[in-house]
């Protein structure tokens, strides 16, 4: 038996992708620009052996088995990194051995994080270390296909997915922009809002504004190409006001494609709302851009922020969403910040206070490299089958 383990990162689109070109190869309308988080505090690890003795293909995702149907976007992965593999003439494992998958996340996956970017990335990276595949763009274009943010959790940094014109996708790919040493001190507080409703998917909602948006073809023509050259300057001038403005700008703009969809893919809510109006109302009382929000299909906000100004925003973050659970350390989880916090008098006055409890927790995390792989003593899986088996 032949097994592998690694780990892999969340990745939040800063320029959103949203709407294909290609349902089945998840070619994307427009490119996308995303930084990669910290596998400190989020990252999916994924072990998958194979073996001669293995039956069938199997998958454990957080200890429970899930089927693996054959036209499933698992499969499309093992078959398209086995595909480099016999291209490759990289022989290391036999293509016709069967696997056994078992993958988890170090985050819960009630907290509604991008999941399926960080499960894919590590699922294609894993399969590709295992078949002694080589780590490049090409791989990305198999990543894109279990999930399209996916293909950009393979880098570490800002990583750009180019969205391709060719209809085989094959220029449908993630290119590094700068790495995370880049910029080093670009921190990211999650905050994880409170909310039980089901949302429509990424998949199906962007499906629905494909088919009923009529705002989404002019994002795509006129302002995705200039935001994302705007963007890429910002980063490489490590210029946080620029990149803040773009990023807030992009985030409202996609929700406004949402609403926009019919009927609507409503995924921000009230507390989101309120989110959005503390970060403009925190950057006017401060003078100046220390603070930029971003949501994806989901309620939850990160906020991007540089190292030197987190207990700053963080203080100002307690004081507006006031928490029972401030104190525990359930509640403020990831890199500690120190308590030191120096009180700025502007705020007292200038910042609405919210009602109690709206946010579950908060995760503070940064810029993060991308996957690796780790020794064998880290393996989700004994003699084939998950630990808990
Ligand atoms: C709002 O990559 O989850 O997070 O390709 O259908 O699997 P599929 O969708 P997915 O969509 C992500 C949408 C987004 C924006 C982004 O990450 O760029």
């Amino acid at each position: 038996m032949f097994s592998v383990t690694c780990i892999a990162p969340v990745n939040i689109a800063i320029v959103k992708y949203w709407g294909k070109r290609h349902e089945e190869l998840i070619l994307p309308i427009n490119d996308s620009i995303s930084m990669t988080l910290g596998t400190n505090e989020l990252c999916a690890k994924t072990t998958i052996a194979a073996s001669e003795g293995f039956q069938h293909n199997r998958m454990w995702l957080n200890d429970d088995e899930l089927p693996v149907e054959e036209d499933s976007r698992l499969m499309r992965c093992l078959k398209g990194v086995q595909r480099l593999a016999l291209a490759n003439g990289s022989q290391k494992v036999s293509l016709s051995w069967k696997v056994h998958i078992a993958s988890r996340n170090n985050f819960p996956t009630a907290a509604g994080l991008a999941s399926s970017a960080a499960g894919y990335a590590c699922l294609v990276y894993s399969l590709a270390r295992l078949y002694g595949v080589p780590i490049n763009e090409e791989l990305t274009t198999i990543a894109r296909q279990g999930s399209g943010s996916a293909c950009r959790s393979l880098y570490g940094g800002f990583v750009q997915w180019h969205s391709g014109a060719l209809d085989d996708g094959s220029d449908s790919v993630a290119k590094p922009v700068v790495s995370a040493q880049h910029w080093p001190n670009m921190h990211v507080l999650i905050l994880v809002v409170n909310d039980e409703r089901k949302k429509t998917s990424s998949t199906k909602g962007m499906q629905r504004s494909m088919t009923t948006s009529q705002l989404i073809q002019h994002r795509v023509d006129k302002i995705v190409p200039e935001r994302t050259a705007n963007l890429k300057k910002a980063i490489e001038a490590r210029d946080f006001p620029s990149f803040a403005e773009i990023t807030m700008k992009d985030s409202n703009q996609f929700h406004a494609i949402a609403l926009d969809t019919y009927p609507p893919c409503v995924y921000m809510n009230d507390v989101s709302h309120a989110i959005v109006d503390f970060v403009h109302s925190y950057n006017e009382t401060i003078g100046e851009v220390q603070a930029a929000y971003t949501f994806d299909a989901g309620p939850n906000a990160c906020i991007y922020v540089l190292k030197e100004n987190v207990a700053k925003l963080l203080a100002a973050v307690q004081k507006v969403f006031p928490n029972d659970a401030t104190e525990s350390v359930e509640y403020l989880r990831g890199i500690s910040v120190s308590a030191t916090v120096e009180k700025h008098p502007a705020f007292n006055g200038t910042l609405n206070v919210q009602a109690k409890n709206l946010l579950k927790y908060i995760i503070h995390t940064k810029v993060g490299d991308g996957p690796c792989q780790l020794s064998d003593d880290n393996s989700l899986l004994i003699n084939g089958l998950p630990l808990s088996h």
